[in-house]
């Protein structure tokens, strides 16, 4: 194994997971200062938190009060290994409370901006306001708080209602605090996390784009040495960076296969072409299926949304088969899997309170077909696999476009899905990003589509009556895709596209948009 690949992994914090909604940011902000970590739930076993050897570990906040009998704790291992810890929120309190001081449920919750006091004996926020001290805007939400400093423990902020808001215990690096640091909200959060990170810890900042696509060519080479693999490429991000990546880690052993199953965004088809066909990072051996007529067939007449996700899942393995068949020798197939999914998967185990996606990366090939497995993101966040993106040299519109769900336009044209109905939403679409991105928005939004309505509506169009179909434009902000605000756009942009949809096309009588969030409402409308 390279140094380069041992070493990035080296320097590393365990991040345990005691449910909160947070904890995937904890994890961000201390990739974005540069040090590799990993999430894991708070009851894994002793044994795997001393052989993961972490340099530091951070306690999450979570739903839980340690003032309950059955409430969770931090296994001791954590101490055992005597490296820093900070706590937050929740891992501050139990913190608190296994070491000897004392948390009582508060009178006064505290739920959103506060300002505490820092006081200028702090190691953790000594990064902070010159030097740690004064007032620090930060983000709170808790019930619980600690009353009673364990022995050894200093207080290093306070607010009104939260007179421990941080304590630290210096000999043994230990630090607790109430707030939360990875929100944005609060300010400096990132730089106390990088600090502790960086400066408490000792680690080196060595987790960069650079090293993260140094480190997964090495190891892709490692685990395929002379084998063949197939890489399912939809165009999206992460397929797109898992071809980028293994195009330079193994060459001509890789194989995409691309299919056309007639569901894609207007022109998609053949940009994906052309972009791997210009594209240096992307010269790699593409195969191009145009399977439009199969899947329109087998969904004629079929307007359930889950059998329509089914039968596009079941047609889009058939084919992906047929064609990896035809490749002499392959023995493994390439999955753009990225470390939220992974995460996810492992909470459910220990049955933690996550919000489990119902949907995943086009997977679940046939066991008979013995492929291995090579997941080159499993480790990454979407920030991290965007900028490993513009390392390999993607084209930016690429990198950063909006996710696009796998049974595409298939779960955006409700009801029925025929050729015309998806050549109507597919122009909407059209239309809707082209002027998204003619008044700079498109990157404003996290995620915009058009949806095509099973219902028609009267209209007239010049001087006479036009009854057709009704589009729904979908438009939404979000960081994770888990919750998402609907994208409120000017008047004066929705109707121009308006006026353009039903101008240029005579298949739609009518433009609505939506104006719910998630929850209670999906992204998609199937
Ligand atoms: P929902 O609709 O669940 O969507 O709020 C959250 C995010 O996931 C995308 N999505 C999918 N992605 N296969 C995918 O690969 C799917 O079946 C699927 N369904 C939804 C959706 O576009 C949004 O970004």
């Amino acid at each position: 194994m390279a140094t380069s690949v041992s070493n990035i992994h080296d320097q590393r914090l365990l991040i345990l997971d005691f449910g909160a909604q947070y904890t995937q940011l904890i994890a961000r902000r201390v990739r974005e200062a540069g040090v590799y970590c990993e999430i894991h739930p708070f009851d894994v076993l002793a044994s795997f938190i001393l052989d993961f050897a972490p340099r530091g570990v951070i306690l999450s906040g979570g739903p839980e009060s340690v003032t309950f009998a059955d409430a969770p704790r931090i296994p001791d291992a954590v101490f055992e290994l005597a490296v820093p810890v900070l706590g937050i929120c929740y891992g501050m309190q139990a913190m608190a409370d296994q070491l000897g001081g004392i948390v009582q449920v508060s009178d006064v919750h505290e739920f959103g901006h506060a300002v505490i006091d820092v006081q200028g004996s702090t190691e953790l926020m000594a990064t902070v306001n010159d030097g740690g001290r004064g007032q620090l805007p930060v983000w709170m939400s808790h019930g619980d708080k600690v009353v009673t400093l364990p022995p050894g423990f200093a207080i290093t902020a306070s607010t009104s209602a939260a007179p421990i808001a941080a304590m630290e215990c210096p000999e043994r690096r230990l630090y607790g605090v109430q707030f939360h640091p990875e929100v944005t909200h609060t300010e400096q959060g990132a730089d106390i996390l990088g600090h502790f990170a960086l400066g408490i810890c000792g680690c080196q900042g060595l987790w960069t784009a650079a090293n993260i696509v140094e480190d997964a060519i090495t190891h892709a080479r490692q685990i395929v040495g002379d084998e063949k693999v197939v890489l399912g490429l939809s165009g999206g991000v992460d397929s797109s960076v898992v071809a980028a990546l293994l195009s330079r880690a193994i060459g001509d052993q890789l194989t995409c296969v691309f299919v056309d199953n007639g569901l894609l965004r207007k022109g998609e088809a053949e940009e994906v072409e052309r972009s791997f066909a210009a594209s240096n990072a992307l010269s790699l051996s593409l195969i191009c299926v145009a399977a439009e007529d199969q899947f329109m067939s087998r969904l004629r007449g079929e307007t359930d949304p889950e059998s329509k996700r089914k039968i596009i899942g079941a047609s889009f393995i058939e084919i992906f088969e047929r064609e990896a068949q035809k490749i002499p020798g392959v023995a493994w197939l390439a999955q753009g899997t990225i470390y939220p999914d992974v995460i996810e998967s492992a909470a459910s185990k220990y049955g933690k309170a996550h919000v489990i996606k119902s949907h995943h990366n086009v997977g679940g090939l046939p066991g008979h077909m013995h492929l291995k497995l090579i997941e080159p993101l499993r480790e990454l966040f979407k920030d991290e696999v965007r900028k490993i993106g513009m390392h390999l040299g993607l084209p930016r519109s690429m990198v950063y476009r909006h996710p696009f769900p796998g049974p595409g336009l298939g779960v955006r044209v409700l009801g029925e899905v025929t050729k015309p109905r998806a050549e109507g939403q597919r122009e909407a679409d059209a239309i809707f990003l082209e002027e998204l991105r003619g008044a700079d928005y498109y990157h404003k939004v996290s995620q915009a589509f058009a949806v095509l309505l099973p219902v028609k509506s009267v209209g007239v169009v010049g001087d006479a009556r036009r009854y057709a179909d009704v589009i729904a434009l979908r438009a939404v902000e979000t960081t994770d895709f888990m919750t998402a605000r609907w994208a409120h756009l000017p008047y004066e942009l929705l109707e121009r596209i308006s006026n353009r949809i039903i101008n240029e096309i005579p298949a739609i009588s009518r433009v609505v948009y939506d104006v719910t969030s998630k929850p209670p409402a999906t992204i998609e409308w199937e």
